[in-house]
């Protein structure tokens, strides 16, 4: 069946091209008879591991089930009361959140820096009390977070780390790749992300045992000396194939996954080339119009991934830029409003969102619009001339 190619938006926010390996890749899977976990899968986390500074990497079907096994099996190990505190940003997407609360324990939101948008350290360690376990960072938007003192303030005070790196792959934070630095850190494969398998993610880890528990969890809390049918039919595999360990979930991917996993990781310098390029030349486009949005920041010291590329108006609410630009065939959209969301107002009250002002800032004027690989030069040409009509006529101060 063929369906036909539908783009609403001349510059989308996202991209899904599928290569003519990645095609490659999944007919051979389908050819083998395969969907069960098998040889792709195998090397998509043995590669995404090693490109992420990590021993392990332990696959899944989406980035929030990545965070529920993560924060699960730490829970379990460090044996945490439900209430417990997790430190999670006041800017980010619902499942960091989501699955502190489905766990039991207790999201307290902690503001973010007004600049990079990521959880804020100092305020970090003004949020902490008795009752803290677990930090979770969020390296939002392709930027990785101030690893240094938020793993200083994670090993002064006994706290465990998931890094929620669901929109950051392939980003070194001075040196050092996001997803080698906490316990565990989850990345998410959904469509429009920086590696794209449809649904999917990953959970990172240097921790053999934490390996084996968060796989135990994807395979329905199944004693993990079980992995995959290759390992044959011996009397003690048989018997521990249906032996279940802990009360867990299925969250298995299957090989299609795996062999889409395996083509991106294989074409992703060139993918991330020209995403990076499409960013700098947004950068470039975008600077005579500073006295109004601020343009993405990062420190020299750190890589951004740019899965997305974040705006701010200085002092003005978003919608008369946002409504002007998607008339112009732009896609908008909202930078991960939190702290507004109707659900968290019926836990934590209504007045949630005055409590944490930078990240209200972000909800009232931030935006982004896409910078990935499927744009064209003659795109980030187009968008900037977009741009430069907003603004015409303003004044300068
Ligand atoms: C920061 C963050 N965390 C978690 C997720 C959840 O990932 P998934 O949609 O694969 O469940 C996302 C998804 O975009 C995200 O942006």
């Amino acid at each position: 069946m063929k369906t036909e190619k539908t783009q609403r938006w001349r510059v989308p926010v996202g991209t899904v091209r599928i290569s003519p390996r990645a095609k490659r890749y999944v007919r051979e899977a389908l050819d083998n008879d395969r969907l069960a976990y098998g040889p792709f899968l195998r090397k998509f986390e043995e590669r995404f591991a090693a490109e992420h500074d990590c021993k392990f990497a332990v696959s899944c079907n989406s980035g929030t089930s990545a965070l529920h096994v993560a924060v699960a099996a730490l829970q379990e190990r460090g044996r945490w009361k439900p209430g417990d505190e997790v430190l999670v940003p006041a800017l980010t997407f619902v499942a960091t959140a989501n699955m502190a609360l489905v766990q039991g324990l207790k999201p307290v939101f902690v503001d973010v820096d007004p600049r990079t948008y990521n959880i804020d350290p100092e305020r970090a360690e003004a949020a902490l009390t008795r009752r803290t376990r677990l930090m979770m960072p969020v390296h939002l938007f392709g930027q990785p977070c101030e690893m240094g003192p938020l793993m200083g303030l994670a090993r002064r005070k006994r706290l465990k780390v998931v890094e929620d790196s669901c929109e950051t792959m392939f980003s070194r934070w001075r040196g050092r790749s996001v997803g080698s630095f906490g316990d565990a850190a989850c990345f998410s494969t959904y469509t429009a992300h920086l590696l794209v398998t449809g649904v999917g993610g990953l959970v990172t880890t240097n921790s053999a045992p934490l390996a084996t528990h968060l796989r135990s969890l994807v395979n329905h809390g199944r004693d993990s000396i079980y992995l995959s049918i290759d390992q044959g039919r011996s009397a003690q595999v048989m018997a521990r194939r249906f032996r279940f360990v802990r009360l867990g979930y299925s969250y298995r991917l299957t090989e299609l996954e795996g062999a889409l996993g395996v083509a991106q990781l294989e074409e992703r310098a060139a993918l991330m080339v020209k995403r990076k390029r499409n960013a700098l030349a947004l950068m470039k486009a975008l600077r005579p119009y500073e006295e109004w949005l601020q343009l993405p920041w990062w420190p020299d010291y750190s890589e951004h991934a740019f899965m997305m590329f974040p705006l701010v108006l200085r002092s003005e609410t978003k919608t008369a830029i946002t409504d002007f630009l998607e008339r112009r065939g732009i896609e908008t959209r909202d930078m991960l409003p939190l702290t507004n969301q109707p659900y968290l107002h019926k836990l934590f009250g209504s007045g949630l969102e005055r409590r944490f002002p930078n990240a209200a800032k972000v909800n009232r004027s931030g935006f982004y619009i896409g910078c990935h690989h499927g744009l064209s030069e003659g795109d980030v040409d187009y968008v900037a001339g977009v741009f430069k009509a907003f603004f015409a006529g303003r004044k300068r101060k």
